[in-house]
């Protein structure tokens, strides 16, 4: 080959090779990343930037033929295997979804264990009768219309002290004389009226609970406005209302200030507002998402038949067949129906999280324009039980730590007993709405609530990391079952068991 045919060939050929070396350098990058990390992990990246320099500086044919030469004499180089925990590797997706495609084969195999088992058990005109008794009497119902009058009660008080008409004594007097009534009445009404079924039950008591915790919530802010605007006029402030910090949104919608707020429209807002913290000035949307809103819907709809289906389907079932081990005591039994029971049941708490913590509060959120999304955080990271309770249920520990934690803080408690308090009423309102519509008090959810604190002083003291992160899925998914079948029990031995 002559001269001038070596200057044609040559630039086609390093083409050709620069062709070449760029598809294997894509088909070949995540394995080069690795090899990146791996270099790093056993101090090789010195030796292969030097390389690299040299390459980069020196003739590029020369670079060539080293590099080929280089490739054919050697095919082994220092590193690690991936799964050494030295060699740095972390990317595990494929193992998370041979994990999902396992968990999805063994539950088809339940599946249709199940249904080659029971048949099809599926009732939509079951859940009726859940609610009502008889079609033509509604207690429920009508209890939750009656909770109308102690939010007007409660607005009709705060006016009052807003005047001045009654002092600050009497006002907070009456005020928690409508939030006692607020707790007693359902209670009272639910063990007294027996066309009220437990499910029926539980919905009046729930509503009555929020219900409790917003107009508490209520009184205390307008009381905190009061008192700040007592020390204005004392620091003689020409102002007579009470400023809360505006916020970007706030600049479409008008600015509400004490005792403006005290309308019937802003404490409506409020009552149906997916949170339990008032605020004069919530942080508001500037307008509906209909697509968002008809998505959330939908989710509703769909995830509530999906509930009702397995419960129907696969946890009364296992629950039926739970009830003779656990009379008889057999514990190595009792012990396999309380596994069994535990995935379907912590699917169903699963389920209801989403329904309910994004589906349904979304949904309120998107129709009222409310601003404040965060109904959850991210809870399943969770490597301790107090970071569970801070992030699970974003409204009820906002409240907690707005208008209990703080303020017995405040008053001098130590956080030890203030988080035992927070603990012991979360405990004695779990208990309420179970106890209460089931009409029989056995503690279950009381004693479930009240063992969180000495298992978030072990989960903190002893476990770390993923084995804190385990410890918290493993009291989710075997705690609740234990609670669930408690009840079930009792319930069945009270009402069914001494039938034939
Ligand atoms: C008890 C509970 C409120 C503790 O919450 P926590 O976040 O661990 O509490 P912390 O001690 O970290 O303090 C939280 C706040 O109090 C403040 N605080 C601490 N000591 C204080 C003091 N002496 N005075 C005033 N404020 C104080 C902190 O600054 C912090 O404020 P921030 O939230 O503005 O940052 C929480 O675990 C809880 O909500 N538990 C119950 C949840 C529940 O039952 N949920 C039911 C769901 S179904």
């Amino acid at each position: 080959m002559t001269m001038g045919d070596r200057e044609i060939v040559g630039p086609i050929t390093r083409q050709r090779r620069a062709t070449f070396s760029m598809t294997r350098r894509g088909s070949l990058k995540s394995l080069n990343e690795f090899k990146g990390l791996n270099a790093k992990s056993v101090g090789k990246g010195k030796s292969d930037r030097k390389a690299q320099e040299s390459q980069t500086n020196g003739n590029p044919n020369e670079k060539s033929k080293r590099k080929s030469h280089g490739d054919k004499l050697s095919c082994h180089k220092l590193q690690e295997s991936l799964l050494s925990s030295s060699s740095g590797f972390s990317n595990y997706r494929g193992i998370l979804n041979w994990c999902v495609v396992m968990l999805v084969l063994s539950n088809a195999r339940l599946f249709l264990e199940n249904l080659l088992k029971y048949g099809i058990l599926v009732d939509p005109i079951q859940i009726v009768s859940l609610f009502l008794k008889d079609p033509n009497s509604w207690p429920a119902a009508c209890l939750a219309l009656v909770s109308h009058v102690f939010v007007i009660m409660a607005l009709y008080v705060e006016r009052q002290l807003a005047k001045g008409s009654i002092s600050e004594q009497f006002g907070m007097f009456i005020h928690f004389l409508n939030l006692s009534i607020i707790l007693c009445f359902p209670m009272a009404t639910v063990l007294c009226l027996p066309s009220i079924t437990p499910v029926g039950g539980a919905f009046t008591l729930g509503v009555y609970t929020i219900l409790l915790l917003k107009l508490y919530s209520y009184k205390d802010v307008n009381k905190w406005c009061r008192e700040r605007r007592q020390t204005k006029a004392r620091s003689l402030s020409r102002s007579l209302s009470c400023p809360s910090t505006p916020t970007a949104s706030d600049s479409t919608e008008t600015h509400v200030s004490y005792p403006g707020n005290l309308s019937l429209r802003d404490l409506y807002y409020f009552v149906f507002a997916p949170t339990l913290c008032y605020e004069l000035n919530f942080p508001r949307c500037p307008r509906i998402r209909m697509g968002f809103l008809l998505r959330r819907m939908f989710e509703m709809l769909l995830l509530a038949q999906l509930l009702v289906g397995l419960i129907q389907q696969w946890m009364v079932p296992v629950i039926q067949s739970s009830m003779k081990p656990l009379q008889e005591m057999d514990f190595s039994r009792m012990v396999e129906r309380l596994l069994r029971l535990a995935i379907p049941n912590h699917l169903i708490w699963l389920i209801f999280f989403y329904w309910f913590f994004h589906s349904s509060m979304n949904f309120m959120a998107e129709l009222l324009k409310f601003g404040d999304r965060e109904f959850y955080r991210d809870w399943w990271n969770s490597e301790t039980v107090t970071y569970f309770w801070q992030n699970w249920n974003i409204p009820v520990h906002k409240w907690c730590l707005r208008h209990f934690y703080k303020p017995l803080l405040r008053r001098g408690a130590s956080k030890w007993a203030s988080q035992s308090a927070v603990f012991f009423l979360s405990a004695f309102f779990h208990e309420y709405l179970v106890s209460v519509p089931l009409r029989m008090f056995r503690l279950w959810a009381f004693m479930g609530m009240m063992a969180q604190l000495p298992l978030a002083f072990f989960v903190s003291r002893y476990l770390r990391g993923n084995y804190g992160n385990a410890a918290v899925w493993m009291s989710l998914i075997i705690g609740q079952p234990i609670a669930v079948l408690m009840y079930v029990h009792d319930y069945y031995v009270l009402h069914h068991a001494e039938r034939p």
